[in-house]
């Protein structure tokens, strides 16, 4: 079956991958001989990822891409949710983490459910703050918290992936 994608965003964000969710049965996708079209599922998750340097001006770049992906997805309801999420983790990862990048990604495992998540070479894992009436900072992570379905860390390796699912609500007609 040919690998079939997307159109790319409209408003001239490049993703840099589009990543199909691959089945469990056999693939070519890891077979040095075997092509390069991987064998896709029915259940495909379609995603877009971008890598991009961890500094302040790539929270934007974040954003763009999470709209532009939720707008070819005909999820324009959740946008200004996803930004805000997406905002966080990436401020978190340029304040917080280290190493020279950051990689955000944006899937759709349901109909309606988008994923928002942020990868940085730190370990250090967020923690959620009760902050104080006077505390100018530690509200990020709280907000996203009850902004979301569903979120969490996810160690690695050499860092660790921060995600927050968000369902996205039927637009009225
Ligand atoms: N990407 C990250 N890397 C390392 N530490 C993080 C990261 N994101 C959050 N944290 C930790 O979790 C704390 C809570 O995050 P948050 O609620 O967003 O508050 P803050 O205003 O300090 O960013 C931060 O103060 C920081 O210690
Ligand atoms: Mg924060």
């Amino acid at each position: 079956m040919p690998m079939t994608r997307d159109q790319p965003p409209p408003d001239g964000t490049t993703p840099a991958c589009y990543v199909p969710a691959r089945t469990g049965g056999p693939s070519k996708w890891n077979s040095p001989r075997g092509g390069t079209v991987p064998a896709l599922a029915a259940t495909a998750v379609p995603a877009y990822c971008e890598t991009l340097p961890r500094t302040a001006p790539s929270v934007a770049k974040a954003r763009r891409l999470i709209s532009a992906s939720l707008r070819v997805w005909s999820l324009d309801a959740g946008v200004a949710a996803a930004c805000l999420i997406v905002s966080e983790l990436a401020t978190n990862s340029v304040k917080h983490a280290r190493g020279p990048t950051v990689l955000v990604r944006v899937s759709r495992p349901g109909p309606r459910r988008v994923r928002v998540a942020v990868v940085d070479l730190s370990r250090t894992l967020p923690t959620l703050i009760t902050a104080g009436v006077d505390d100018e900072t530690g509200r990020g992570m709280a907000a996203l918290a009850d902004l979301s379905a569903a979120w969490g860390a996810d160690p690695l390796p050499w860092g660790k992936r921060v995600w927050a699912e968000l369902d996205v609500p039927q637009e009225d007609s």
